[in-house]
């Protein structure tokens, strides 16, 4: 199963919904000098097609090493995983960096916009190294821009954008090759709450059109728009549950104007 490179408006059927990402009982550990570090121990954890799910916890709880794996940047040291079916153990260095240019997109905290280009030329370079011609590029690269309200700042270099503005080109960057997922950490991390709560929408109306949203955050109002929180402590899961995320959105708009505290439970 390869995710052709199409029109970034076509994932709207959700007549099946296979895994995306399916764990089994991973285990990653890291060797600090003598000793050995668990950073996730034992996890397992089923993501279907059209989710939009948050992964919550403290500082050094593997939220991290979840995305590393996830995102086939780092390998599980034990424990199975599949992304969109395919078992990535069987996978060499040049198939982890095809499958990761072809079927995630990803969205960093600190957008990695190449500077002294435009926002056009930024959302054409997965696509650059995917082969596709400069033309196809272009058109495909104008479509992304447009889904995420940046239409009119196409030829705007990252430096005359605001953080919000360049993070939604980073997200069209991420959706522009048409992936299996999106996969996002601490995509508010660097943004004000006006920017953040504009990103967030952006994400929730991909996950309306059917995209599948893993985001990473250590943030209560920014969970809130995820319709999954997934708990991480320790290296293991401790809580998983769906919520209404308008809901969820509501209590939290409405608890931060009354306490001024932004992330509140
Ligand atoms: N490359 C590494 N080498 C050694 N220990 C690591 C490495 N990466 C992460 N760790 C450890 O693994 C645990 C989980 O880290 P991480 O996944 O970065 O957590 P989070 O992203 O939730 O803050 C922490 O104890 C951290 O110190
Ligand atoms: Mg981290």
């Amino acid at each position: 199963m390869i995710t052709t490179v199409a029109d970034v408006h076509t994932d709207t059927q959700r007549t099946t919904q296979p895994l995306v990402i399916a764990l089994r009982d991973v285990v990653k550990q890291y060797r600090m000098g003598d000793t050995d570090v668990q950073a996730l121990r034992g996890v397992s954890l089923d993501i279907a097609r059209g989710d939009f799910v948050a992964i919550m916890g403290a500082s050094g709880s593997g939220k991290s090493t979840l995305m590393n794996i996830v995102g086939c940047l780092d390998v599980p040291t034990r424990g199975h995983f599949w992304l969109d079916g395919v078992d990535v153990r069987t996978l060499d260095d040049d198939d982890l960096a095809r499958i990761r240019n072809r079927k995630i997109g990803f969205v960093f905290q600190s957008f990695n916009l190449l500077p002294r280009m435009s926002a056009v030329a930024n959302v054409e370079l997965p696509l650059a190294y995917a082969g596709v011609r400069p033309k196809e590029r272009r058109r495909r690269a104008a479509l992304a821009l447009e889904a995420v309200g940046l239409g009119q700042r196409m030829g705007h270099q990252p430096s005359e954008m605001s953080g919000g503005q360049q993070q939604r080109a980073a997200v069209a960057r991420a959706i522009v090759t048409n992936p299996a997922l999106i996969l996002a950490d601490e995509p508010t991390g660097n943004l004000d709450t006006e920017s953040s709560l504009d990103v967030m929408s952006v994400f929730a109306a991909l996950h309306a059109q059917g995209r599948t949203v893993v985001l990473i955050t250590h943030e209560d109002d920014i969970a809130a728009y995820a319709e999954r929180v997934v708990k991480l402590r320790d290296g293991r899961i401790v809580e998983d549950y769906s919520q209404d995320a308008a809901a969820a959105r509501g209590t939290h708009v409405a608890h931060a104007h009354a306490s001024h505290a932004g992330a509140t439970r």
